[in-house]
Formats: C-alpha cells, sequence, structure tokens
C-alpha cells in the first residue's frame, strides 16, 4: 500500500488550481455526533445507526464530491469548568460514535466517494490500524483514506492508561515512527502475491509476503500483515502540517496515489 500525505496547510493558491481544472477538490468534515437534535425542524438529530451519513454520503456523491472526512476524539470533555455538563447538556462533541465502522457503512453504500476515517497513533497499535485500514480500503474498493491525529487531550490518554500525553515533540516523533512502521506493514505483501493458481492450489505465494522485523524507538513488529495488498496501493491520509513534513515522512509522501474519487468524478455526470 503507499500513501498519500495532504499537508492540509500549505496550498497552492486557489486560481491556478481551479484554472488547471484539476486541483479543485470537495470535501466535507463531519463526525459521528448526535447532529441537530433541537432546533424547531429537527427530527431528534441523526440516529446511531449511521443512515443519516449513508444518505448523505449519497447526496454529496450525486454532486461530485471526492471525499467525506469523519472527525473522531477519545473521551468526553470536562474542559468547561471541570465537569462534563456542558458537553453532555449540549451534546458538544460527546456522545461520538466510532467512525470506522461508519466509514465502512458508507463505503459499502457508495461506489467512488472517498471515504477517509480518523485514527489516532496514541490508541491503537499500528498493526490494528493497519489492518483496518487495510481491510476497509478492501470494502470500498481503493477508496479508504486514514485521517492521522495523535490526540490532543490529556483526558483521551487516561482513557488508554496513561496520565498524560506524551509533550507535543514526542507524540509527533511517535507518529512519524508510527506511521513508517504502518507502510512498511502495508508494503509486506507484493502486488502478486495472491496467485489463486486452483491447479497448482496456491492461494497465495509465501515468497511474495514477507516480515518486517521493524524495531523503532517506540514500536516493534514483526509483520507481514495477515490481510491481502491493498487494492489502493496507497491509502489515503491527511496529516498536519508538523507530521506530513516530517524527515520520515516526506519520503513515504512520494508515493502518492489518490483516494478521493478524483478519477471517476470527471466521467460523473450530476443527477
Ligand atoms: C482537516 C483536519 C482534520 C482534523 N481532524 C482531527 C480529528 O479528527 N481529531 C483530532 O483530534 N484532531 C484533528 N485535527 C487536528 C490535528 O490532528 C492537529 O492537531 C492539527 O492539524 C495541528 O497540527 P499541525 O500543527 O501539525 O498542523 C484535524 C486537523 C485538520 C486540519
Amino acid at each position: 500500500m503507499c500513501l498519500r500525505l495532504i499537508p492540509t496547510l500549505s496550498r497552492a493558491p486557489l486560481r491556478d488550481e481551479v484554472t488547471d481544472g484539476e486541483a479543485l477538490h470537495l470535501g466535507w468534515f463531519t463526525n459521528f455526533t448526535p447532529g441537530d437534535w433541537s432546533s424547531p425542524f429537527s427530527v431528534e438529530g441523526s440516529h446511531w445507526d449511521g443512515n443519516f451519513y449513508v444518505d448523505m454520503a449519497q447526496a454529496m456523491e450525486r454532486a461530485c464530491f471526492d471525499y467525506i472526512m469523519l472527525e473522531d476524539t477519545l473521551m468526553v470533555s470536562e474542559a468547561y469548568r471541570g465537569t462534563a455538563e456542558a458537553t453532555l447538556k449540549y451534546a458538544l462533541l460527546a456522545p461520538k460514535h466510532d467512525p470506522l465502522p461508519l466509514a465502512a457503512l458508507i463505503a459499502a453504500a457508495t461506489t467512488h466517494l472517498g471515504v477517509v476515517s480518523t485514527m489516532s497513533t496514541m490508541a491503537y497499535p499500528p498493526f490494528m490500524l493497519a489492518r483496518l485500514a487495510s481491510t476497509i480500503d478492501h470494502i470500498s474498493g481503493g477508496r479508504f483514506g486514514w485521517n492521522i491525529v495523535t490526540s490532543g487531550e490529556d483526558s483521551a490518554a487516561q482513557n488508554f492508561g496513561m496520565e498524560a500525553l506524551p509533550p507535543r515533540e514526542m507524540r509527533y516523533e511517535m507518529a512519524e515512527e508510527y506511521v513508517e512502521l504502518v507502510c512498511r506493514l502495508f508494503d509486506s505483501w507484493e502486488p502478486d502475491a495472491v496467485v489463486m493458481d486452483r491447479e497448482r492450489g496456491i492461494y497465495a505465494d509465501y515468497r511474495k509476503v514477507h516480515p518486517i522485523h521493524f524495531a523503532g524507538k517506540f514500536f516493534k513488529c514483526r509483520g507481514p500483515l495477515n490481510t491481502v495488498r491493498s487494492p489502493q496501493e496507497t491509502a489515503g491520509l491527511r496529516a498536519g502540517r508538523r507530521l506530513a513534513t516530517r524527515p520520515r515522512l516526506r519520503r513515504e509522501s512520494l508515493r502518492l496515489h489518490r483516494c478521493d474519487g478524483q478519477r471517476h468524478r470527471r466521467h460523473e455526470t450530476v443527477s
């Protein structure tokens, strides 16, 4: 699997992008929250079955959007006055359900919209994240993207056995190594490893599936990944500028591949 690192803040001038007809991308950033539950015309917010978001993604697809991105955080905030009262009373970013199953649901109900989900490098062991990304990339037929975040709240860290988040610079150093490891796992299956040779009874050629023996400063992983190489070859990645421009990840960003449905979009008509 290759990667697309999108430093979100480093944009070329919009005018040129529009004129060359290639570079303007349409995305929608949302999250799996109650939505509008209290205004006069609302119908008690979006239900937790995900259908509201599926419907929204299908409408976005008709409107030629490139991708939907699902935000995430991992705590019920007590940032205001030290209690969860305001957070829960006003449903401010909590409750919030997990974006990954929703991404799979959306992927299954759409055909060419990019589906980008947030996963924090603090929360998942790298192997699990690579496996999930690869699995949803298959379910979506190569349309999955990973919004890379490191988490920014101590209360989230406390849900994972830590007292506090590591200092910011260390978080980014860890994330850099993490993404490098995930990339190595994506690549642990050669593109032609699955042979499905019925006559010889061979599903995959073991010589083309490689342990990675990754031993970094923070993470260790033997590999290989136990999922088949992603159809996309490249998981779409969104990272903050600070992370995307770190030396080891700049190298990964050269292995770009689209996750945004752009290739299909040009042939689409709006209905
Ligand atoms: C488009 C976009 C999406 C983001 N999504 C999330 C998110 O879902 N969860 C989260 O904790 N932080 C999110 N962030 C915050 C980033 O993880 C990061 O803290 C921020 O981009 C600042 O990092 P930088 O200084 O490296 O650019 C997002 C930021 C951007 C620009």
